[in-house]
């Protein structure tokens, strides 16, 4: 064999070091990225449900910055499934995979019919809303306070479950009120897990159901990430995915080393360009990261699409609805308030013309641009 390969030119030892580096490089990315099928890794990185904020369009939006992250609806309750206009709420463009459908409800029964709907829907995961402190919520008895009750939690996830073969998760907080002790989590998760949730995604801090705003209780009650590390010292064998005030990638770097996964909220929604890194440090793509530009470039078939669909008289959005999303793009550069102004503009939007937004990265700095 090796008196074969001195006997080789200089360009075909070449091409077969080459091809060993590769093969090393792709065993190296299974055992990292591959090593567990099924769920493990596919969470790797996720954008958090966001009410009002991850709508259809944004989440194209952001499948246009990174094909690989994670993306969640906002959530959607059982009773708009049931009873209202479900095009309406599930609708979504096959780009947005791969996408999963967040749920508000309690009852079983109803949480099983809504999830088999996301299911037909073509949604690639069902995320139970376990963490949500609003007081509209809370009056439909779901959200954080389901953390009190988790047997019912259990159950809702079995019924799930057996309604579909998609992945059904549960999103939720480490405590709710004055509930400090870890053993509250642990517990919940135990229940939850042996109704055969494999994933949970862990908003590290408490719910304060009563005297704190959403926006408070997603601020004032103290960061715990080491209960969710806890976790998954408890379950290793669960999908433990980190939430909560996570901001620069070194962050996500410390977290990944404790736990599968990282959900970015606000960060994700105000400075998206972060994601742009995702898919070549998180998930071993190789293809190019896009410019702020190209990323302007391939949201203008789609603005173009959406809009056309409003003129030919389906009910459509207007070019704000999907603007006001991509207002932090260029975040960081100089010239960024520009393009946000020009991008809010309430006399260019309502041209409604796709080309506002190569006139709004035009009109930055050439250098930013
Ligand atoms: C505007 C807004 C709406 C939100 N809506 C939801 C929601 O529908 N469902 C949910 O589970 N969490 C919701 N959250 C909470 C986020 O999913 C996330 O848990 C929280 O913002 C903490 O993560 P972050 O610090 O990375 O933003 C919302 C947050 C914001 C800012």
């Amino acid at each position: 064999m090796s008196t074969g390969l001195y006997s080789l030119s200089f360009d075909a030892k070449l091409r077969i070091l080459r091809f060993q580096l590769l093969a090393m490089r792709s065993m190296y990315r299974d055992s990292e990225f591959r090593m567990k099928p099924g769920s493990y890794k596919l969470r790797r990185l996720s954008v958090a449900p966001m009410m009002d904020w991850t709508d259809r369009h944004c989440r194209v939006f952001h499948r246009h910055i990174t094909r690989h992250t994670w993306l969640y609806t906002e959530m959607v309750t059982t009773g708009a499934l049931i009873y209202g206009d479900v095009a309406r709420h599930l609708d979504y463009s096959d780009e947005e995979h791969p996408v999963a459908l967040q749920l508000g409800g309690s009852e079983p029964v109803d949480l099983a019919k809504a999830a088999k709907l996301g299911e037909q829907w073509g949604y690639d995961e069902i995320n139970l809303n376990c963490g949500c402190p609003s007081e509209r919520v809370q009056k439909g008895a779901f959200g954080a306070c389901l953390m009190a009750e988790p047997q019912l939690v259990a159950d809702c996830v079995k019924a799930m479950r057996d309604a579909v073969d998609i992945d059904v998760t549960v999103k939720h907080r480490i405590g709710i009120d004055s509930v400090e002790s870890y053993d509250f989590v642990r517990d919940f998760v135990g229940t939850i897990a042996a109704a055969g949730c494999k994933t949970f995604i862990v908003h590290a801090r408490n719910a304060i159901l009563k005297g704190l705003s959403p926006k408070e209780n997603r601020e004032v009650p103290p960061l715990k990430y080491d209960y969710a590390y806890r976790l998954k010292k408890d379950f290793p064998d669960i999908e433990i995915i980190i939430n909560g005030g996570i901001r620069t990638l070194a962050e996500i770097d410390e977290h990944l080393r404790h736990l599968d996964g990282v959900m970015l909220g606000r960060e994700a929604y105000h400075n998206p360009y972060l994601m742009a890194e995702f898919d070549a440090r998180y998930f071993g793509d190789e293809a190019p990261v896009r410019s702020r530009s190209e990323i302007l470039e391939a949201m203008i078939p789609y603005v173009r699409k959406v809009l056309a669909d409003a003129a030919g008289g389906k009910p459509g959005p207007k070019l704000n609805s999907i603007t006001r999303h991509m207002l932090g793009l260029m975040n960081g550069l100089p010239g960024a308030r520009i393009f946000r102004q020009m991008l809010s503009d309430p006399a260019r939007l309502a041209a409604a013309d796709p080309e506002l937004l190569h006139e709004a990265c035009a009109a930055m700095p050439r250098r930013a641009a």
